[in-house]
């Protein structure tokens, strides 16, 4: 389970300070798939950075499995599985060789790592490129690996930083099923987008994420009842424009 509370994170810049994460609070229980939903710079990626314990909030409690975040960070990396477009998978290593480095970064055994490469290959489909360098892979091939990745040590906890983000909608259906898969199997999957259906098709609840506010969550239908809106687009718009209005006042 993840449980936020409070958390608030700010930036510093020369400039000026940018608040990116504003006072969130949620849970993902397990068996349950939870999507932030927000714009570009809406705070997806800082507060997934935050429960991944890359970052640390300037205030407010996270919880991942009854760890909490300033004290068991590490004990929290070692149960959870983050998906960044941060990490740029390039250079000579071929997608065998980085699972391989990642798994015996996780302490894995080298037979348990080969068993898992072949199985993570099998259900994404690397076959065909887990032996190419890293350098001359398609967009969508590097996702993958880079899903492989995160996964190579069978976390109970997936976090993914927009999932399917350059996949094609193959690969995205790949994607969208083994987070079904996961589900299944009680694991706790929290994902971010800022695709509308992505969202809609793939999570359970959904949490509107708006300059750094979770300002709405729910399922689809409970969203779309509660804001008497025919559509999840529509919520989406219907909140981002009372947002932007709440914002003119202020100023
Ligand atoms: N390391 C950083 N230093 C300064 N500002 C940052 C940093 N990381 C994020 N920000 C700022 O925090 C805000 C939230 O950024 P974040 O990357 O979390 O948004 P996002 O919802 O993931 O956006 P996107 O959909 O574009 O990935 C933005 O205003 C961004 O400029
Ligand atoms: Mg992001």
């Amino acid at each position: 389970m993840v449980a936020v509370s409070n958390v608030r994170k700010t930036f510093t810049t020369r400039r000026k300070t940018v608040v990116a994460v504003d006072n969130v609070s949620f849970t993902v229980e397990p068996g349950m798939i939870y999507g932030l939903l927000g714009p570009n710079g809406a705070g997806k990626t800082t507060m997934l950075r935050c429960i991944a314990t890359l970052l640390t909030p300037d205030s407010g409690t996270i919880s991942v499995d009854g760890l909490n975040a300033s004290s068991n960070a590490r004990e929290i990396r070692d149960r959870v599985g983050f998906l960044t477009g941060d990490m740029k998978l390039s250079g000579n290593l071929t997608p065998r060789e980085l699972l391989r480095f990642f798994g015996e970064l996780n302490h894995m055994e080298l037979d348990t790592i080969r068993q898992r490469v072949q199985h993570l290959s099998g259900y994404l489909g690397m076959d065909e490129f887990l032996d190419r360098p890293m350098a001359k892979l398609s967009s969508g091939m590097k996702q993958k690996t880079a899903i492989a990745v995160s996964l190579i040590h069978d976390p109970q906890i997936i976090i993914f930083d927009e999932p399917t983000a350059g996949l094609d909608l193959l690969a995205a259906k790949t994607v969208a099923d083994f987070l079904h898969d996961f589900r299944e199997r009680g694991r706790t999957v929290l994902l971010s987008t800022h695709i509308m259906s992505e969202a809609e098709k793939l999570c359970d609840t959904i949490g509107i994420l708006l300059d750094g506010a979770l300002v709405a969550e729910g399922s689809r239908a409970q969203l779309m009842e509660r804001y008497d809106k025919p559509s999840l687009e529509e919520v989406f718009f219907s909140l981002a424009l009372e947002r932007g209005g709440e914002k003119n006042d202020t100023r």
